[in-house]
């Protein structure tokens, strides 16, 4: 064995003290390190001909790498759509890396984490309230979700004319409708080689709604005379949380013949709640549907799982199976997650929520939704009643999304937002909503409290005045 590798070896109880205790400083220092980090480092270091050993990694990284890491993690932190770790969620993710399990088969011969996998899809399919009807696995986030599932759907939209598309092919025009769909699901139809501009923009609902219009939508079902298609439906838009009508849905879905894509990846967590729940009414009729734990679950990056109905396994082996490896088993015979979607090698990716799910049950995930909900609608009434912001968009769940008042303060937003950002104790993500700019505030972390709704108001306020709006 290397030396380096050697003294590591006999010292690991002092490097996991040490990792222990750089993560604990990190941690409780949460509320001082600031939301956003204009330190730099050089990426070109030269690679050591000698190890330096754990200790003195971790040192460097200490020196060198820590101080650039910024409070995503933290209460403040509203960009994108970020939860931050839960203690929970961090001894699985720990421990995931100790363990070092490759998650494929489940058999008698070390399937264990595969079933565990099993184990937490089971266990969320509870938190959800959703029929065993579904099978699920852990990709690495909703965009891989919508990727998993929205092959299925292409391979199931080629059955429907008797073709094999994963072994031959696409060859012919594959119709999706959408209305609303979260950028990853473009990126999605692109690599999957239908075409990022191949789909049917159908209409969104009037009264500044993003949903998709029912009306408008079985026009466009109409048109197509019949031909199968695709349907990609939002359950929590990323803008403002809008919702997609599932009861409406499901009834097209008696009438005409598609694959039915609910892209869920935060909003599907409305249904811990029985005050959002009616939101996500009927969506167990979906074939599949896309989920992020590193959303609103609060887990570690690296969390989401798809949901695919259990009819439907055949068309999802044609699309993932390893055909031409004997050494990875016949994939028809034996269930195998290298088989059903598109990594082969994965870690325990499930632990992380299993942990969360055992440690705070339920009750846990329902506080958190409604504690971000409270907190989002408490900050939007905080900003109409400061007089310098508008919403762009009524509170329907937990994003806010607004601007500065009034269109002549239009070119001002970027530079306000920018400016807020900098200082560091808040961050905002930027965008566009119906041709205006706007900034959006996502509220999922756990940690959030009034209190930072306060700080975050003073914060606003501060660069209002430092900008002279
Ligand atoms: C509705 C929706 N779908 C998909 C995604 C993509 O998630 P990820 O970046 O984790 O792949 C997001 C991210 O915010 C989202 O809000």
């Amino acid at each position: 064995m290397n030396a380096i590798l050697q003294h590591d070896l006999n010292d690991l109880e002092n490097i996991l003290n040490c990792a222990r205790q750089q993560g604990l400083d990190f941690l409780n220092n949460l509320e001082n390190i600031p939301t956003s980090n204009k330190n730099t480092i050089d990426p070109t270091r030269n690679l050591n001909k000698e190890g330096l050993g754990s200790l003195a990694a971790l040192k460097e990284f200490k020196e060198r790498l820590a101080p650039l890491m910024v409070a995503s993690q933290g209460p403040r932190y509203l960009g994108f759509v970020t939860g931050g770790s839960t203690p929970a969620s961090i001894v699985g993710d720990w421990l995931a890396s100790v363990y070092d399990q490759n998650t494929q088969a489940v058999n008698a011969q070390g399937g264990v984490s595969a079933l565990i996998e099993f184990e937490t899809i089971n266990l969320l399919l509870q938190l959800l309230d959703l029929p065993k009807s579904f099978s699920g696995g852990f990709v690495t986030g909703a965009t891989m979700s919508n990727f998993t599932c929205l092959g299925v759907a292409r391979q199931w939209f080629g059955a429907q004319s008797g073709k094999d598309f994963a072994k031959n092919g696409i060859s012919e025009a594959i119709n999706i409708l959408t209305a609303t769909p979260h950028s990853s699901s473009i990126k999605t139809l692109s690599m999957l080689g239908i075409g990022s501009n191949n789909y049917t923009a159908i209409k969104t609902m009037e009264d500044n709604r993003e949903a998709i219009d029912i009306d408008d939508l079985e026009k466009n079902i109409q048109n197509l005379n019949g031909k199968p298609f695709i349907l990609i439906s939002s359950a929590g838009t990323v803008n403002t949380a809008d919702f997609d009508d599932f009861t409406a849905i499901l009834q097209l879905k008696q009438k005409y013949k598609f694959w039915w894509h609910i892209d869920a990846a935060f909003g599907g967590f409305a249904a811990v709640s029985e005050k959002f729940k009616h939101l996500v009414e009927d969506w167990e009729g979906a074939d599949s549907i896309t989920i992020d734990c590193h959303k609103w679950l609060n887990v570690p990056y690296e969390s989401a799982f798809y949901l695919i109905k259990k009819e439907h396994m055949h068309l999802q082996v044609e699309t993932f199976q390893n055909s031409n490896a004997p050494y990875l088993g016949n994939p028809l015979e034996n269930f195998n997650y290298l088989n059903v979607l598109p990594e082969n090698s994965r870690r325990l990716r499930a632990l992380p929520v299993w942990f969360s799910l055992v440690a705070y049950g339920k009750e846990g995930f329902q506080d958190i939704v409604e504690n971000s909900t409270a907190l989002a609608l408490h900050f939007a009434n905080e900003l109409i009643e400061d007089g310098d912001f508008e919403l762009l968009a009524p509170i329907r769940l937990n994003n806010v999304c607004f601007t500065l008042k009034g269109d002549h303060n239009q070119e001002n937003v970027s530079q306000f937002l920018t400016h807020l950002n900098d200082k560091g104790k808040v961050f905002m993500t930027p965008t566009v909503y119906q041709n205006r700019k706007g900034i959006r505030a996502s509220f999922v972390n756990w940690r959030t409290t009034e209190n930072d709704i306060k700080m975050i108001i003073k914060e606003l306020r501060e660069t209002i005045l430092d900008l002279e709006i």
